[in-house]
């Protein structure tokens, strides 16, 4: 019975890039205890699917994903598989009920307690699943008997759990994630992530600063600092202006990003630290959800349209070459067209440089699901919103492009173009350019002339005097 080799586990993520964080962290969990990470399903005996919840989209292609992973267990009897993150913490055991084959559902909270879990369903390396994990049972465990064997959840939310002193595995390269805050305090009638990851809890500062400069000894020179309302961040009298000077000035990052900021706390101290840190990328991600106060404040958004065009203002007077995102969303309960013209107004007046566009997507459990039944937009009226606003968004989008065009701008190579021989990189203001050069390069920074765009991305060419390492083309 006894295996010499080290138990394999695969995690697949799905979501946003806290989730993708969170993978990351609980591979590095694992790993500690022993276990070998995989990057194929196939070679894994214990395969987590980390999900998201955030539009019924999502959730479904997870679902169909696990039905198709659930095949790999005939093969491979003891082989286990687990749901954790945001969906598994919005169905629960009910996820346990309708998929039978889930060993394990876990939430945001509970991965700490992963290997002594893993263990009670007797996998883990062998000296703790014989029985060292019975005094760690993590807490909320709950065991039920499935028609197929035991299944474990572990579902409950700690507001004292931010994952303190445990590492996450990052991949080597030049960019890092790095979590700040966990949860959400505000209530966007629209979203669940409030109810899955339950409120804002925010990791100490010298505890986020010790991880960068680790990070920065390691090679990565470009960080992005996460959470849902990353700009409300404050921990023991440490403000997020303060925090993001602070990872700013840590020797070797020369890029800081940070995701995504709520509008309300864009003050002018944080826009000043934007402007006035070299480090800190001239991006920002300004998710405005509508551009009309009467949707804004049935989503709770807390702004108003004004309010909102003050922060654009006050973050271009300070960094006028600044490049914002968005997001929004198109056909809100009770939306009228009138009131979705207005949201094309706004992608229009302010001029965004990019724009991820959702239809709205009914969320169990959320205050937006609790109105009136006729204010849901028919499926057909909700995709032509969408398309209207995609068309909107592109047309701004490639206007603003195409301005750029001759510009000449500093490129962190993150990877390999589609062709060979080109690279793929990002500039400061997140635009992506595609240039010749060698892939073993990713990781450096050049400067590259835009030469073309195709709308969305750039094709460009080095500008040869400024290389700071040896050229190897
Ligand atoms: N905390 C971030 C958003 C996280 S969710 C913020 O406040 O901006 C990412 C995006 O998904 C949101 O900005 C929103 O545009 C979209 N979204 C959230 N819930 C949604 C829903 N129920 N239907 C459609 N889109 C949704
Ligand atoms: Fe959701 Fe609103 Fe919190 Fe963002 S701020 S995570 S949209 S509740
Ligand atoms: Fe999805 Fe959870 Fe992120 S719902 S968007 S993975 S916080």
């Amino acid at each position: 019975m006894s295996e010499t080799r080290p138990k394999r586990a695969y995690v697949e993520t799905y979501g946003c890039q806290m989730n993708i964080s969170d993978g990351e962290l609980m591979e590095g969990i694992l790993a500690d205890r022993g276990y070998e990470i995989v990057t194929a399903p196939e070679e894994a005996d214990v395969v987590l699917v980390n999900t998201c919840a955030i539009r019924e989209h999502a959730e479904k292609r997870v679902l169909g994903r696990v039905s198709q992973l659930n095949g790999l267990k005939r093969d491979r009897p003891g082989m286990v598989i687990g749901v954790t993150g945001c969906m598994a913490q919005r169905m629960g055991e009910t996820l346990l009920e309708d998929a039978p084959y889930v060993d394990l559902v876990m939430g945001p909270d509970g991965y700490r307690g992963l290997p002594d879990t893993l263990a009670r369903l007797g996998h883990g390396p062998a000296e703790f699943v014989s029985g060292a994990h019975e005094e760690s049972a993590p807490p909320g465990l709950v065991e039920r008997k499935g028609r197929r064997g035991p299944q474990l959840a572990v579902l409950q939310l700690d507001m004292d759990e931010n994952y303190q002193g445990l590492e996450q595995r990052r991949s080597d390269g030049p960019s890092a994630w790095v979590p700040i805050q966990r949860g959400c305090d505000h209530r966007c009638t629209y979203c669940i992530v409030p109810y899955v990851r339950g409120s804002e809890k925010n990791r100490s500062a010298p505890e986020i600063l010790k991880e960068v400069r680790g990070l920065a000894e390691q090679g990565v020179t470009e960080v992005t600092l996460l959470g849902q309302t990353v700009n409300s961040y404050v921990s023991e009298g440490v403000a997020f202006p303060r925090l993001l000077r602070d990872v700013a000035r840590v020797d070797g990052i020369r890029r800081v990003r940070f995701t995504s900021p709520h509008p309300n706390d864009v003050t002018e101290e944080l826009v000043a630290v934007m402007a006035e840190e070299a480090a800190v990328c001239e991006h920002l991600h300004l998710p405005a959800q509508a551009g009309n106060d009467r949707t804004l404040k049935r989503m709770l958004r807390r702004y108003t349209v004004d309010s909102l065009m003050e922060k654009i203002e006050l973050t271009r007077s300070w960094i006028p070459d600044i490049a914002l995102s968005t997001d929004i969303i198109v056909a809100f309960p009770g939306e009228t067209d009138e009131e979705f013209r207005d949201t094309l107004d706004l992608m229009r007046s302010v001029r965004f440089d990019e724009a991820y566009t959702y239809k709205y997507s009914a969320r169990s459990g959320t205050p937006a699901t609790r109105l009136p039944a006729s204010d849901f937009i028919d499926p057909d009226e909700a995709q032509a919103r969408l398309e209207e606003l995609i068309e909107v968004s592109r047309a701004v989008q490639s206007e603003i492009n195409e301005g750029e065009v001759g510009r000449v701008e500093e490129v962190l190579i993150e990877g390999e173009g589609r062709d060979p021989g080109q690279v793929r990189g990002r500039t400061r203001r997140n635009k992506v350019v595609v240039f010749d050069g060698d892939a073993a390069r990713v990781g450096s920074y050049t400067r590259v002339r835009l030469e073309r765009t195709t709308g969305a991305t750039f094709a460009g060419s080095e500008v040869a005097q400024a290389y700071a390492e040896p050229v190897t083309v």
